[in-house]
């Protein structure tokens, strides 16, 4: 197996969402669940950006233990002066330095050619390697960067000091086969890529952060970034969660795997999600609230005689207690029969289909069925009997 670095910018990527700003405490507490979920990399922010931001780095640099910290900069000396002032308590720090490469960025956004842009960017990572050792460099927009450019690029980043390169989809715009077809070029073609980690960064305006992220490590990425819940700008990034159970649950295939805590991945997105006010889709993937809930009577049926015939995790391997299996008007007797003994009592026979007919004359008025509903409807019939 190989292992995949997680590179979580919940705090930095994460933080952009349109109203999702957190305030020192709350970036230190979220900072900590990441140390406990044991990702590999925390990007704490942008130092530049405001004096806000330089305050959470320094403070996380200076607090978490264990990790990487990571601080992020344009390729510009007072960026990476900055990025460093913030950075340098950190046990073990890393500068994060971009640059834009594509035809459109390069024209409209830099006003700079090819070869300013490669100056640039040996000038940026030099520098930074001047503070210290760990130091990533993003071709911001690579996805939509000419191929041969974007190898020139890493191949200068590499070569002036750059440990990992990071390959950014900054707005979404890869589908898996691109991107795996990016990282695999990239492997044939740059002479020192093996100098370099090789990472990735998608955003999710397509839907497919996470299948992009998939199609890279398979292609040989050795870190994912990503955020917790998928947050980050416009449609967010590729989801921690996801990225994470995917390389869990089929190992079998990618024969790679992380170093996250995973029982830890429910707790952490219900953190985030309260702080930020950002709200989880009842049907996200591994931390939805449905994400391990049952209603389809087959599926309870099947979900009671053996688990593994509806569920390919196990809901305490990503710390959620037990699986629900929802009443509702889909269910079964067989999840009936389960809830009534789960709830103390015992009834078979006529007396169970009694209150089987009862319970599906209620489902069909009411959305769920609570436990309180099924004792009153038990204790209905068994008074009446
Ligand atoms: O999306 C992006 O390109 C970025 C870079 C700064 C890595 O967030
Ligand atoms: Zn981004």
């Amino acid at each position: 197996m190989r292992n995949i670095t997680i590179f979580d910018t919940t705090l930095r990527d994460g933080e952009q969402s349109p109203g999702a700003s957190m305030n020192l405490a709350e970036k230190l507490e979220v900072a900590q669940a990441l140390v406990d979920l044991k990702v590999d990399v925390i990007e704490a922010g942008f130092p530049i950006a405001s004096p806000g931001d330089f305050e959470a780095v320094r403070a996380i640099a200076g607090a978490v233990k264990g990790v990487q910290v990571c601080g992020l900069a344009r390729c510009n000396p007072k960026d990476i002066d900055r990025a460093w002032e913030a950075l340098q308590g950190a046990e073990n720090p890393r500068i994060h330095v971009f640059l834009a490469t594509s035809a459109i960025h390069r024209e409209f956004k830099l006003k700079m050619d090819k070869a300013e842009i490669i100056r640039r960017a040996v000038e940026g990572v030099e520098r930074a390697k001047g503070y210290c050792p760990n130091i990533e460099f993003s071709p911001e927009d690579a996805a939509r960067t000419e191929v041969d450019f974007l190898c020139e690029v890493v191949e200068a980043a590499i070569a002036a000091g750059a440990t990992t390169v990071n390959i950014p989809d900054t707005v979404g715009y890869a589908t898996p086969t691109h991107m795996g077809g990016v990282i695999r070029t990239l492997r044939e073609r740059v002479p020192n890529i093996d100098q370099a980690v090789i990472s990735v960064h998608c955003h999710n305006d397509l839907g497919m952060a996470v299948a992009n992220s998939l199609a890279a490590v398979e292609n040989g990425a050795g870190q994912v970034e990503c955020t917790i819940n998928g947050i980050g700008e416009r449609a967010g990034n590729c989801s921690l969660e996801e990225i994470v159970m995917a390389l869990r649950t089929r190992g079998d295939y990618y024969k790679a795997d992380t170093r996250i805590h995973t029982p830890r991945l429910v707790p952490t997105s219900r953190l985030v999600s309260s702080i930020t006010g950002l709200e989880v889709q009842r049907n996200k993937a591994i931390v939805g609230r449905n994400a391990f809930a049952h209603e389809a009577g087959i599926h309870q049926d099947g979900m009671l005689k053996e688990r593994s015939t509806y569920e390919i995790m196990r809901p305490e391997d990503v710390g959620v207690s037990k699986t629900d299996l929802v009443l509702g008007k889909h269910s079964g007797r067989a999840a009936l029969a389960d809830r009534a003994t789960a709830l103390g009592y015992a009834i078979e026979g006529k007396e169970l289909d009694d209150v089987f007919e009862a319970f599906k004359k209620l489902a069909d008025k009411k959305k769920e069925i609570y436990d309180a509903d099924i004792a009153a409807l038990i204790d209905k019939r068994t008074s009446a009997g």
